[in-house]
């Protein structure tokens, strides 16, 4: 979570404009609580990023507990001096096609993300774009899948209340990032980063497989995760 830290830190000091890709997850506070701890430490100035979210639960509005955009105060925007008006994340409650526009909007109007950062599902599923025969290039609406679904019922306080729909960026989205960092933790995800790094193929049916068409990917493992691989 340090080295994410730096590297995205690093990003923003070379451009104090930076368009900011960020994920949500159990894995990524610890990426937010090493930046705050950066930015009370008087090292980084946040003023002018603009940042972006990969997804949003359909259905949930920003003050649900389990919103990601509640995620994203509680954890990030609240501790450091952004500019909440430049932070996006999907909206799921209103306009969808809007949304979807407003997306394309931020991240064409940039280029693509100057960084993203990224988790992955145990079933190697990247932002919501879950294992399928076909895959959205671009921002859509999807189903969640069941393995999802379950292990996001930890949030929850029973499965049946997880949401069985997001909104989601697509892979070309993600892939129009100048740099992405894919952060894996715990054995449970080796099935997914063994598809990633252990042969040459790309397949929809794992769609980490996709970072191997970028050209600067890092990928941070723990050490549970690299005994089992
Ligand atoms: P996690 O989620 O960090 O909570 O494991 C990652 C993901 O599903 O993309």
């Amino acid at each position: 979570c340090k080295k994410a830290s730096d590297i995205i830190c690093s990003v923003v000091r070379d451009n104090k404009n930076a368009l900011l890709g960020l994920a949500t997850g159990g894995t990524a506070e610890g990426v937010y609580k090493y930046i705050v701890e950066e930015f009370k430490n008087g090292k980084i100035d946040l003023s002018n990023v603009k940042t972006i979210n990969l997804d949003e639960y359909v259905g949930i509005g920003g003050d649900h507990p389990q919103s990601y955009r509640r995620y994203m105060d509680d954890h990030f925007f609240n501790h450091v001096n952004i500019n909440k008006e430049n932070t996006y994340v999907p909206i799921t409650t209103g306009d969808i096609d809007r949304e979807l526009l407003n997306i394309k909007e931020i991240i064409d109007g940039n280029g693509g993300t100057d960084i993203q950062l990224l988790g992955v599902g145990r079933n190697g599923h990247i932002a919501f774009n879950e294992p399928g025969e076909r895959l959205n290039a671009s921002a859509s609406i999807v189903d969640l899948n069941e393995d999802t679904i379950r292990a996001n019922s930890r949030y929850f306080s029973n499965i049946d209340e997880v949401p069985k729909k997001a909104l989601s960026l697509g892979i070309g989205d993600i892939l129009k990032s100048k740099k992405i960092i894919l952060l894996a933790f715990g054995s449970e995800k080796a099935n997914a980063i063994r598809e990633l790094l252990s042969n040459d193929f790309i397949t929809t049916k794992v769609p980490c497989t996709l970072l191997k068409a970028h050209n600067d990917v890092t990928i941070i493992i723990d050490e549970a995760l690299s005994e089992k691989l």
